[in-house]
């Protein structure tokens, strides 16, 4: 038995691969393509690991993915690879549409191709995991209830949009082809080995370089925000007991406004690692222009996948967040290498100002 897992390279697919290797002997194949978000150094524990072979390649190499499956026949495909930043999606949505729904059309239609092929009870077993995010619900007004799996679809960027297009491909090759697909759904995800051009990571290694700390707009706008780990054990428990066919909203139970976000990070920064100068980190805030199209607020009606699964976070933000900022204190040759070249052209690109 074994786990196709696609992206385990990226932020949530490396801490996922991490923490199903330390669980369990299943090996995993990691099918990435190593764009700018996919880092090998998040895997280095994992060296030299017969339970874990990395493969890099595209999700849309069809020939390629149909080697893996026949090769290693997997149980489940986790599918985490995707463009995941929407500023970039603002700028250049060519790749997002790429990746997002040309990629995972024809990975489906690889995996539809084994599925199909296999002995009635291994297909009945199979499972197609699809790693998908709140954002395609659009937005919410401040006393809206939380986003539940039955809200209507409203994405408003071209991230979100290429997402939904993908969340609706995954669930046709259920309705039409049988395909046992599962999808989840989301919210803000913060922790370990998250690249810094999101919110959490830029902040901190922004502040410790003295650099500004570019909050945009009014600051007010609302996101739920989910401890990497659980996200983890939330797609383990999706994929061990999950419906085929259904979808499942994740979340922290965690609203909060990203000014709140910066400030306490400000604060434990101050605490564990004062300015040489006395002085707040605080002091570094600054108020940039907006996102064009920016979502006010996302939140997350997690009740079902408790309900059903009997899923709940196991951290709260108050011990997520001081966990990822002491991670990124006692990593910093981590954070100095994904600083690399093409780093800082994006930090150049978005904000007007060289990067750290
Ligand atoms: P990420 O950008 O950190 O990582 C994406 C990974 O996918 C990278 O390793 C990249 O190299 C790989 N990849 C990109 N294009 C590929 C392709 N064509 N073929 C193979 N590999 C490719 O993303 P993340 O934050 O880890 O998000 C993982 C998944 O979770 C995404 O599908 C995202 O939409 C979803 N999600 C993310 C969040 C969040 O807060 N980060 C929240 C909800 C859902
Ligand atoms: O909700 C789930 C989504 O969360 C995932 O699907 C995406 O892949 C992930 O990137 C994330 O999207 P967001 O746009 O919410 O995350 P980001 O970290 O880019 O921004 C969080 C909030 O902070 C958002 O309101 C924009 C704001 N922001 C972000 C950056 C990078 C700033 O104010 N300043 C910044 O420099």
């Amino acid at each position: 038995m074994s786990l196709l897992v696609t992206g385990g390279a990226g932020f949530i697919g490396s801490n996922f691969v991490l923490d199903w290797l330390a669980q369990s002997d299943e090996p995993i194949i990691n099918l990435d393509k190593l764009t700018y978000a996919g880092n090998l150094d998040n895997l280095a524990n994992l060296r030299g690991d017969s339970r874990h072979h990395f493969v890099r390649g595209d999700i849309g190499d069809r020939a390629l993915v149909e080697r893996l499956l026949a090769e290693h026949r997997p149980r489940a495909v986790l599918h985490f690879a995707a463009e995941s930043h929407v500023d970039r999606s603002i700028h250049g949505p060519e790749d997002f549409i790429q990746t997002n729904v040309v990629g995972t059309f024809r990975l489906l239609e690889a995996v539809r191709g084994y599925w199909a092929a296999l002995p009635e009870a291994e297909k009945t077993a199979f499972r197609f995991l699809h790693i998908s995010t709140d954002e395609v619900y659009g937005t919410l007004g401040p006393n809206d209830p939380p986003f539940a799996e039955t809200n209507r679809y409203e994405p408003n960027s071209p991230y979100s949009a290429s997402k939904a297009a993908s969340d609706h491909l995954v669930r046709a090759w259920h309705h039409t082809y049988g395909l046992p697909v599962l999808t989840t759904n989301c919210s803000n995800n913060y922790g370990p080995y998250h690249f810094p051009e999101k919110l959490i990571p830029l902040m901190i290694v922004n502040a410790l370089a003295g650099q500004p700390l570019p909050v945009y707009g009014d600051g007010q706008q609302v996101r739920d925000w989910l401890y990497v780990r659980d996200h983890c054990s939330a797609i383990r428990r999706v994929l061990q007991a999950g419906q085929p066919g259904h979808t499942y909203n994740i979340g922290g139970w965690n609203e909060k406004p990203n000014l709140e976000i910066v400030r306490t990070i400000c604060a434990l920064l101050d605490e564990l690692r004062p300015r040489a100068d006395g002085r707040s980190y605080r002091e570094q805030i600054t108020h940039v222009p907006d996102r064009p199209g920016h979502d006010r607020r996302y939140a997350i009606d997690a009740r079902k996948i408790e309900r059903e699964l009997g899923w709940k976070p196991a951290e709260t933000f108050e011990t997520g967040i001081r966990k990822t900022v002491q991670w990124y204190l006692d990593h910093p040759d981590w954070v100095q290498r994904v600083q690399s070249g093409a780093y800082r052209a994006w930090v150049q690109k978005q904000y007007g100002v060289a990067a750290a």
